[in-house]
């Protein structure tokens, strides 16, 4: 039987959680009912789904999801709730009523069928009820108080507050601004909790606890997300072109998928680049993709990683990929180069050619993201996905300018803000035409380099961190010289 449930979500990426959620259920095929059009402004959906199961299918993915809750009542006031639920106790209809069902005039809230809160009254089934608030805090009296005030609901079992059998939870929404909270809360909801989202993922990825990392690894929470996005299921074969230190390759393969890496930085791939860490002299031995994969138990799905430059395509002409995740050179934290040379009819002569460490040139954006979409055209299976980042300077933002790709729709596209001018869009392309030639790069692109403007935009800045390094060295040096002379000066006492 269909069931309403109440989906709260964590308020950060709040860009994200329509393409993540959307990921989800198209790949798990969940047919959705939305009782409530899904709004930035609110944490929560409300929606209705054929069963549990299919909930707890889609909270088993995602990490943008906190909790979720079979709801028994949704109101706009504490005191609409209660009468709702009081209602609802003797709703045998077996589907949801109206209060104007009910024949009463003025209001029309929402009473759930009594079904749901029969099957909590069990003599045997322990249970406790939470209490949560949106943008207020309140105290753990205050919080009791609240309640007390559900004591008319004909549960029957023992109290337990440490592993119930039943978990009721009760919230109040109090809007989103912290700097505007009203008196009472915009909507108040009660229910059963049924499960949670993949939140503790974070934390058991965390980066901070990773062996190997890199100046620019993915953190875990975005990396995870892409992975939904890329709708990366058990048995996929997943390519990372741009891999680094394997972030996305970890998401990846914690959802099952076989991963391939490739990179063009010889040193990251062998682990023999500075050490990120701040005070570490030398990178462990264990620091190596394959590393990072073992520490999470996942070693068996590791393909390998190639240093390869994607300019250059290696991959077997017909060789296809479930899913392309990547995070390209942006040219700023990391260079983005490929091989090559500024003279023009340059030869090599036959004695160098042994030893020979090709020079590199620059690889622009337009270049990488026309080189990236033209692969992922070729090398995607059908229906499937690349999902990649894009830096751009926000004002500049224009959506019909985007990389496209007559073989691949844009069927996500979110927005990560990096300070008050520049952000990153991830972008998900799904691939829905094949046998379509390379398409050449963007002329009106070209426009397009985020490194020069990051940097022209971020001079001030850098400048004033200039000085003021220099100053705290001086500072330091003058404290050093201070201390040294005090030490003389008592030796010499
Ligand atoms: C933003 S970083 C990727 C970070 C990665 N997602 C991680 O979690 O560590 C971009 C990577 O692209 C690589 N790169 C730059 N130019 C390249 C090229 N021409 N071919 C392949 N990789 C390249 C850089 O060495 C760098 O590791």
């Amino acid at each position: 039987m269909w069931r309403r449930y109440l989906l709260w979500f964590a308020h950060e990426h709040i860009d994200f959680r329509h393409a993540e959620m959307q990921s989800i259920i198209s790949m798990l095929d969940i047919p959705v009912k939305y009782i409530e059009e899904p709004s930035m402004k609110k944490p929560y959906w409300i929606v209705e789904l054929p069963t549990e199961d299919h909930l707890k299918k889609i909270a088993n993915r995602s990490v943008l999801l906190k909790s979720c809750i079979e709801l028994w009542s949704h109101a706009k006031t504490e005191s609409e709730l209660h009468e709702n639920l009081k209602q609802a106790v003797k709703n045998t209809s077996g589907k949801w009523l109206t209060t104007q069902d009910l024949g009463v005039v003025g209001s029309n809230s929402q009473i759930c069928p009594s079904e749901q809160i029969e099957a909590c009254c069990d003599l045997k089934k322990s249970f406790k009820v939470d209490v949560e608030t949106f943008c207020k805090h309140f105290t753990m009296k205050e919080k009791v108080h609240k309640i007390e005030n559900f004591s008319y609901l004909p549960l029957k079992g023992p109290v337990k507050l440490k592993n119930p059998d039943i978990i009721l939870s009760y919230f109040e929404f109090y809007g989103v601004d912290p700097n505007n909270v009203p008196d009472k809360p915009y909507d108040v909801f009660f229910g059963r909790w049924v499960t949670d989202g993949q939140r503790d993922l974070i934390q058991h990825h965390s980066l901070k606890r990773r062996h190997f990392i890199g100046n620019t690894s993915m953190d875990a929470q975005l990396s995870l997300i892409m992975a939904n996005q890329a709708q990366i299921t058990s048995g996929h074969i997943v390519l990372d072109p741009f891999v680094g230190s394997g972030s996305l390759l970890v998401a990846a393969g914690h959802f099952g998928a076989h991963v391939w890496g490739s990179d063009i930085d010889f040193m990251m791939l062998h682990g023999r680049t500075r050490p990120t860490r701040v005070g570490q002299k030398v990178r462990a031995s264990e620091e190596s993709i394959r590393g990072n994969m073992k520490q999470y138990s996942i070693d068996s799905r590791y393909l390998d990683v190639v240093i390869s430059d994607f300019s250059l395509p290696m991959w077997r002409e017909g060789l296809k990929f479930d899913a392309i995740v990547t995070d390209p050179p942006y040219g700023v934290r990391e260079p983005a180069e490929k091989i090559g040379i500024e003279k023009e009819n340059y030869t090599l002569s036959e004695e160098h050619q042994i030893n020979h460490i090709p020079s590199k040139v620059e690889y622009g954006l337009p270049h990488i993201y026309s080189d990236l979409l033209n692969f992922a055209a070729r090398h995607l299976e059908m229906g499937r996905r690349l999902v990649c980042w894009y830096p751009l300077v926000r004002e500049e933002y224009k959506e019909d300018e985007l990389p496209c790709h007559p073989c691949l729709r844009l069927v996500g596209n979110s927005e990560q803000v990096l300070s008050k001018l520049t952000a990153r869009r991830l972008l998900t392309y799904e691939k829905v035409h094949d046998n379509v030639p390379n398409i050449p790069v963007d002329p009106n692109s070209a426009a397009h380099n985020f490194r020069e403007k990051y940097f022209s935009i971020g001079e001030i800045s850098r400048k004033e961190r200039k000085e003021r390094k220099a100053a705290e060295i001086v500072a330091n040096a003058a404290f050093i010289a201070l201390a040294h002379n005090k030490k003389n000066n008592l030796h010499d006492k």
